[in-house]
């Protein structure tokens, strides 16, 4: 084959180039080692009569070759062009599943939001605690029955220690180590041996607030209550006191709601009372503030303390405690919109 016949062929393979690719292209046919290249390489071996027309016809080939590389260049931008424009930035993104807050403390923190606005702090103390704090310096004496009223997670090895029964620990705590006026409210978590059923669970929640000042009243108390129970269940909520017995408050009493007997439920839950148990109170015991060593001469106050799996239960109608222990998504996942 003639040098003019090898440039023709490769003219028709140029046009006849059917990938959309530039840079195989390139390499082919126009690149150092390209069939191009070479026959330039050719030239010194044309005959000179005939190097004018090679070199034409060379010439005229490197052209179209290079028209077709642009070419190929420009389609191939045009394809990622319009790749990236067929991305549609206005469709919404996937959505992350979102978690959402448990039930107990969205209402722990209810409740919190509740006390801090009427100037409570918050305090916290430990799960494992000792005798002392759980039980004697609350005026629990030892031996006595009223240790019986909560049934204790003890600890094998060493009787003084135990899982903390209510958080009325952590107010001992505050007034060994605060002064007078104490202003607090203690959330946390409490442990009692009692068998798991509907209505309680070995484990709950506690919020208990403590309030000591020169000249604090019953009537103190009653008030904040009632704002309290105002502000959870509603500004029409009414609330009776019933007389009852704590060994660190004296005087005591527990709080009802009055919930109505609109429905069946209301009947079955108030035991057709209309009432419903919210929290337990009293006036702080003297012998607990001078445990404590706050003078009961110049100092009185109040305590109260309430289960948030109660007040959760009220609130979203829930009628099995353990609901809240057992993580099961289908419960948890109605309280996203709450969070
Ligand atoms: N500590 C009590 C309980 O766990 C509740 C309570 C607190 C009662 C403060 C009176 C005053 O049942």
């Amino acid at each position: 084959m003639s040098l003019l016949e090898e440039i023709d062929k490769i003219k028709l393979q140029v046009e006849a180039f059917a990938k959309e690719n530039a840079e195989e292209f390139r390499l082919e046919f126009l690149s150092q080692k390209g069939k191009i290249k070479s026959l330039f390489g050719e030239f010194k071996n044309v005959p000179n009569e005939q190097k004018k027309a090679f070199g034409q016809r060379l010439n005229e080939l490197k052209e179209k070759a290079q028209e077709k590389f642009d070419e190929l260049q420009r389609s191939g931008k045009r394809q990622t062009q319009s790749t990236i424009s067929e991305i549609d930035t206005s469709l919404p993104g996937i959505p992350h599943p979102l978690g959402a807050k448990h039930p107990i403390n969205i209402v722990k923190n209810d409740i919190i939001q509740i006390f801090k606005k009427i100037g409570y702090s918050v305090s916290e103390g430990p799960e494992v605690e000792d005798d002392w704090h759980n039980f004697t310096a609350l005026n629990f004496p030892e031996e006595h029955p009223a240790r019986d009223m909560q049934d204790t997670f003890f600890i094998d090895k060493d009787p003084d220690i135990a899982l903390r029964t209510h958080t009325s620990s952590v107010q001992v705590r505050v007034m060994e180590n605060q002064k007078p006026p104490i202003r607090t409210i203690s959330p946390g978590r409490v442990f009692r041996n009692e068998a798991i059923s509907a209505r309680s669970h070995c484990i709950f929640h506690q919020v208990e607030g403590l309030y000591i000042d020169k000249g604090v009243s019953f009537a103190d108390l009653k008030q904040t209550l009632l704002y309290f129970a105002r502000e959870m269940y509603g500004a029409k909520t009414k609330i009776r006191l019933r007389p009852s017995y704590f060994p660190f408050t004296e005087p005591s009493a527990e709080v009802d709601v009055y919930w109505g007997l609109k429905t069946e439920t209301d009947y079955r839950i108030t035991k057709g009372t209309g009432w419903l148990e919210i929290l337990g109170c009293g006036m702080v015991d003297p012998n607990v503030l001078e445990n404590c060593g706050i003078d009961s001469s110049v100092y009185s106050g109040f305590a109260f303390g309430m289960g948030i799996e109660r007040q959760a239960m009220l609130k979203y109608q829930i009628d099995d405690i353990r609901l809240f222990f057992e993580n099961d998504l289908r419960f948890l996942k109605q309280f996203v919109s709450l969070t």
